[in-house]
């Protein structure tokens, strides 16, 4: 039997490029994105789809009945990956913008996977694996509420992880780093929607990242494919002991050692200077 992986956020950028790696791959995708105009293309394409918002419960309860129900009740993964980043200085950041965020970001995942772990524990096997990011563990300035999401993420994995450790169930963490994906374009409508430039001390700051967010191609060097992210994807889901994460770019790994080795305000002065450059 074809093994079976839930995706979340399949219209465009990783989780596009990774259902259609992990169809040819062999595996039955369930390839779910949040808009209908999305779910008609990805089946266009030959892909299994349905909808899945992350913000809405009963739209995760109804897609896992979904899941569940075309599978006969087994599921080999899930991969929650649909998100976004919403920028903007912390002092800028309303509650309704960061509570957005997290809505999307963390909660539409912690509701998603609690409701998929029953199947997966009846089973006796499963593999989660998130999509977290370098910012997940490297802060940068202006990015401070996906930061917060991502960090949370982080937290939760590695709690999950303790709590289903002898289960056969694996979380994986995947922590790129850039990739070129629709994530910039969907960054800008978010600051557009909550961000009052005019009135921020941060005004000329945030002019450019309008700049970076609005660049076609790679924004920032070391920037890699989808594919890069598929790669160790696959590795999560075929290793026999995953491991708890996965790098993809090299400002990952980067980071990743120099977090380690340095101390933090040699580290600030990187990271402000990296996220003033970067803008
Ligand atoms: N690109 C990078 O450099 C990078 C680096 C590290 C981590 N990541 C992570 O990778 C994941 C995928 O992002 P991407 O880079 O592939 O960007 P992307 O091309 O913008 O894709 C994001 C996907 O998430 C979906 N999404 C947004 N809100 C959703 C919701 N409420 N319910 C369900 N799906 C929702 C989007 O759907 P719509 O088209 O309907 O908006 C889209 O399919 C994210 O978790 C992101 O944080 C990206």
């Amino acid at each position: 039997m074809k093994k079976s992986i839930l995706i979340t956020g399949c219209s465009s950028g990783i989780g596009y490029y990774t259902a259609h790696g992990l169809h040819a791959r062999g595996y039955r995708v369930f390839a779910t994105a949040r808009r209908q105009e999305s779910v008609e293309m990805l089946l266009a394409e030959g892909l299994e789809s349905f909808r899945l918002d992350l913000n809405d419960s009963d739209s995760i309860r109804w897609a896992v009945e979904e899941t569940l129900r075309r599978s006969g009740g087994e599921l080999y993964a899930l991969f929650n990956n649909g998100g976004y980043g919403q920028p903007g200085a912390v002092e800028d950041l309303s509650r309704e913008a960061l509570r957005a965020q997290f809505e999307t970001n963390l909660f539409g995942w912690v509701e998603l996977t609690n409701l998929i772990l029953p199947a997966m524990r009846r089973q006796g096997y499963g593999r989660i694996i998130q999509n977290s990011s370098v910012l997940g563990f490297t802060a940068m300035p202006f990015r401070g509420a996906y930061n917060a999401s991502k960090y949370a993420i982080e937290g939760w994995s590695d709690t999950l992880r303790l709590e289903l450790r002898g289960s056969r169930i694996f979380v994986s963490l995947i922590e790129p780093g850039p990739i070129i994906t629709q994530f910039r374009a969907n960054a800008m409508k978010a600051f557009e929607r909550y961000i009052d430039v005019e009135r921020s001390v941060h005004r000329e700051k945030y002019l450019a990242i309008h700049n970076r967010l609005n660049k076609p191609g790679p924004a920032v060097p070391f920037t890699l494919p989808p594919e890069a992210v598929l790669k160790k994807v696959i590795y999560a889901l075929e290793a026999d002991t995953p491991k708890a994460r996965y790098y993809v770019t090299f400002p990952t790994h980067l980071f990743g050692f120099l977090k380690r080795i340095l101390p933090v305000s040699v580290l600030d002065k990187i990271l402000a200077k990296a996220g003033n450059d970067h803008q």
